[in-house]
């Protein structure tokens, strides 16, 4: 949903999304496919580039063994310069074809995300947040010559300082937290297990796999149902495979052959969840206005209708017009609900319920049902 937040638009949510959200993984640089690409045509980047770990050396564990370290060739640059050229070319395609309310998240180490920020001001991205993801398992210092590396930390930034209307999804964060505001660190496991993709001989298929819970909370907070989010380094298709599941269509460039041909494996057997469960959160404040007439005019309540209190102890007619009678008096489902209880004030829509064979059904849920079916059309 678009909230009202500075910098986000305050229009209320009419988000048209479809079911079957189109993923595509392209195989190629991913700075010669971006400039293939139309200007103004994503909704949200998500980038985990390469980043450069200056691994000295074998690391083993004090028993000996190896350790699993990041060590192919993609994840090797001569030096920090040539990282940097590389870090502004995909920077600068990725701006271009995002749209003017399109925000880019980049996911780093100390290796090289001081570099990454630096560079993303200098090329004129406007930082939103930094976002610590701290590992609840990460893996020990075996040297025990520094602290154990337990976060990874992301950048948050919109296209430009005057920036407007990008997608934040304040009030549903919010909502999944307890009525508290969310937070800039975030608790979440390494990928293991079953997530965790293998190939026949039981290795993992991909050293840098992110956990789909890390992506899940990146796409619920900034982008909607029916967006496109573009992911230049692929991988095995974490952001892919999130991004079909929430029902957001997808872009991904890959350079490696067998990690596009996991990550489309992995995507195919997605099923993206239900419309209703991805509909966009909506506020008192946020949600569209819906008169009581059109529960009318949608055949929702019929003329001549009861409507009555909790315990049914006043009943009011609907009237053909919208207005409600309680006894002699004429006007709205507030109004009436009024003088019903002999207050100032009423809300029409939490006093009235409607009669059915399953109970007593407020209006506000008929009401509740218009404004989903109006989200999702
Ligand atoms: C850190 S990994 C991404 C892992 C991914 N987030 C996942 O969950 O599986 C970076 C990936 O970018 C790919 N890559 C590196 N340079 C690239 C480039 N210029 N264009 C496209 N892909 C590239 C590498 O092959 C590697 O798979």
């Amino acid at each position: 949903m678009v909230e009202s937040r500075r910098g986000a638009s305050a229009r209320a949510p009419r988000t048209k999304f479809e079911s079957h959200p189109s993923s595509q993984i392209v195989i190629g640089d991913c700075v010669a496919e971006m400039s293939k690409m139309a200007a103004g045509s994503v909704d949200l980047v998500f980038a985990d580039p390469p980043y450069n770990l200056q691994l000295k050396g074998d690391l083993k564990r004090p028993d000996e063994s190896h350790v699993d370290a990041v060590t192919d060739d993609w994840d090797k640059f001569d030096s920090f310069a040539a990282y940097d050229n590389f870090t502004r070319a995909w920077l600068l395609a990725c701006r271009r074809i995002m749209k003017p309310t399109a925000t880019l998240w980049v996911i780093g180490s100390y290796h090289n995300i001081f570099r990454v920020g630096t560079i993303m001001q200098d090329l004129g991205f406007w930082v939103l947040n930094d976002i610590v993801w701290r590992k609840t398992n990460p893996m020990p210092n075996f040297r025990g010559r520094r602290f154990t590396n337990a976060h990874e930390t992301m950048i948050w930034a919109a296209r430009d300082e005057n920036s407007k209307g990008y997608t934040f999804n304040y009030e549903a964060l919010k909502a999944a937290n307890e009525d508290v505001q969310a937070r800039s660190d975030w608790l979440i496991p390494l990928c293991t297990g079953d997530e965790r993709l293998k190939g026949a001989d039981g290795k993992k298929i991909h050293p840098t796999q992110k956990p789909e819970g890390l992506l899940a909370r990146v796409l619920l907070s900034s982008s909607k149902p029916g967006d496109l989010v573009l992911d230049p380094f692929n991988g095995t298709g974490t952001t892919g495979a999130v991004a079909k599941r929430l029902g957001r269509h997808y872009i991904g460039f890959e350079r490696d052959h067998d990690y596009a041909a996991a990550a489309r494996a992995r995507i195919d057997a997605i099923e993206p969840l239900p419309d209703a469960t991805l509909a966009p959160f909506m506020t008192a404040r946020s949600a569209p206005r819906v008169a009581f007439s059109e529960l009318i005019e949608r055949g929702i309540i019929s003329p001549g209708t009861k409507l009555v209190d909790s315990k049914k102890r006043h009943g009011a007619l609907v009237r053909a017009d919208g207005a409600i009678m309680l006894g002699d008096k004429v006007g709205s489902i507030h109004r009436i609900g009024a003088v019903a209880q002999g207050s100032e004030a009423c809300n029409g829509w939490t006093f009235w319920h409607v009669e059915t064979h399953n109970g007593l059904r407020l209006i506000d849920e008929l009401r509740a049902e218009i404004r989903s079916e109006m989200a999702a059309s």
